[in-house]
């Protein structure tokens, strides 16, 4: 049987930092950024274009695109809500980029001050210059199980943007879990409304471990079929207008079931552990992750001086 391969989108250093509350040295931040490519990750959400009055800790974005080490055949995508957000970017030298809407229109007006549609209307420029300049677009739909301020969202809703950022141009959706309330059940109801309208190829699931389902969705949609998913090293994160919503599933976690599958990643799970016991221990606290908690106790105990 042919080896399946899974691409694993790391959200670490822009997801995953983005609500700290501690301002993080951008040495920091490059260093984490090198550490992943080194463990093999070759996509690496590095920062985001945003306004620095919205989210602070992104607001050294210009300054960690031009500090970069750019390991080859590894890609550094950014986060950009708007056109003002490309334009620097693409001057800061980010590979592709993506744009995030959100399937609840109370989290669209509290994440980026606009109704979903005004978002998709705003992206248009955007895309219109990505087109022009030959760079990759990923969409994110946010909120596409559940919602903070609206409760359940319905699968169909989901698909609806999902579609519509497919139309504006998208090559991938990426569907955002953003409070982690999904089971493996509810998973597998979104993935059949979304597969009615992108192929599955074209779809990547990135669940929030709020609720610790993360690992039991991943492997949900991966028996669903989906092949791409965004994690976070060592768990980390949370979104600034998710209030309680705890990090990304951990790429480690996330890592581990996979190649328990059989299935391919090309990551080193030790340098990934590595990893993430250095940027937990740089924010002051153990990694959350079970794996990387598991792989760490099993190492012999560093020598006493
Ligand atoms: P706004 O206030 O409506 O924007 O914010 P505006 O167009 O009216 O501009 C107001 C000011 O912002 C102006 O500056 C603009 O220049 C500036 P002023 O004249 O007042 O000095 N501005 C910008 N500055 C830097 N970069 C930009 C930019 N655009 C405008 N790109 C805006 C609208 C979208 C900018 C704002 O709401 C924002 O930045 N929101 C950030 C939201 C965010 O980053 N959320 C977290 C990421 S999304 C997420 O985590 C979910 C995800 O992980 C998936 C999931 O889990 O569900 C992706
Ligand atoms: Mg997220």
């Amino acid at each position: 049987m042919t080896q399946q391969v899974v691409r694993i989108i790391e959200m670490g250093p822009r997801d995953g930092l983005q609500n700290e509350k501690q301002s993080i040295p951008l040495a920091t931040k490059l260093e984490l950024i090198d550490r992943l490519a080194l463990a093999g990750l070759r996509e690496i959400e590095a920062t985001s274009f945003v306004s620095p009055k919205w989210v602070p800790q992104m607001g050294d974005h210009d300054a960690l695109m031009r500090g970069l080490k750019r390991r080859s055949g590894v890609a550094y995508p950014v986060l950009t809500p708007n056109l003002q957000g490309f334009e620097a970017a693409m001057a800061a030298g980010a590979d592709y980029v993506a744009v995030f809407a959100a399937a609840s229109e109370a989290f669209s007006k509290r994440n980026i001050n606009c109704s979903i549609a005004e978002s998709i209307d705003r992206f248009l420029p955007l895309m219109t210059a990505a087109r022009e300049r030959g760079i990759k677009v990923r969409g994110y739909v946010s909120c596409v199980i559940g919602c903070p301020y609206e409760g359940e969202v319905a699968p169909a809703k989901a698909a609806e943007v999902t579609q519509r950022l497919a139309d504006i141009g998208c090559h991938e959706v990426s569907l955002g879990d953003t409070i982690g309330l999904g089971t493996p059940a509810s998973v597998q109801r979104l993935l059949e409304a979304c597969a009615k309208v992108l192929p599955l190829h074209r779809l990547a699931g990135h669940f929030h471990d709020t609720y610790g389902m993360g690992v039991a969705n991943v492997y949900a949609a991966y028996g669903f079929g989906l092949r791409a998913f965004d994690a976070s090293v060592g768990g980390l994160g949370g979104c600034p207008y998710a209030k309680g919503a705890t990090g990304n599933v951990a790429t480690e976690d996330v890592v581990y079931l996979l190649h328990g599958l059989g299935a391919y990643t090309g990551i080193d799970l030790e340098a990934l552990v590595d990893t993430a016991d250095w940027i937990s221990a740089q924010l002051g606290r153990a990694p959350v992750s079970s794996v990387a908690r598991a792989l760490l106790a099993k190492r012999p105990a560093a020598s006493a001086a």
